[in-house]
């Protein structure tokens, strides 16, 4: 019984923990999505309550409406260019809290991935846990 609540902890416990994303960077997200905000919320027909808060409360919706909010402000931070691919030194520039090697860690076999809002929540899937799991490297 020690032996299955030492394994449960030792799992669990990090896991927990590291669902987090530090206020600098929601701060830093929150001031360079500002200008597109509301105009995405609009085209992608989002829950405005998530779009607000998604960062915050780690609560990423695998659906079309949280993906094409994302693409939306992809698309207009020209993180995405209009043929679909993603320019990592535009990300790294603006995203300062990112490094080159977190971006090409989460554009690495991106492409493969057709739909563009599907593709869109790939990458701020792999960005927020990178983010949540390494905190003392961003
Ligand atoms: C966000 O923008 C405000 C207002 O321009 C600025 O004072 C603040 O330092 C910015 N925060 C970050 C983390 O960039």
């Amino acid at each position: 019984m020690l032996i299955i609540s030492v394994i449960l902890l030792g799992f669990f416990i990090p896991a927990m923990n590291s669902q987090e994303i530090s206020q600098y960077i929601q701060d830093v997200w929150r001031n360079v999505t500002l200008p597109h905000h509301d105009a995405c919320v609009i085209e992608s027909q989002i829950d405005p309550l998530i779009a607000e808060t998604w960062l915050r409360d780690f609560h990423m919706p695998d659906d079309d409406y949280f993906g094409c909010f994302l693409k939306c402000l992809y698309s207009s931070l020209n993180f995405m260019r209009s043929d679909g691919t993603f320019d990592q030194h535009e990300i790294v520039d603006v995203a300062h809290y990112m490094d080159h090697d977190m971006a090409e860690m989460c554009l690495e076999n991106i492409d493969v991935e057709e739909n563009l809002c599907k593709k869109s929540y790939n990458l701020c899937w792999c960005v927020v846990h990178a983010l949540a799991e390494w905190p003392e490297e961003y």
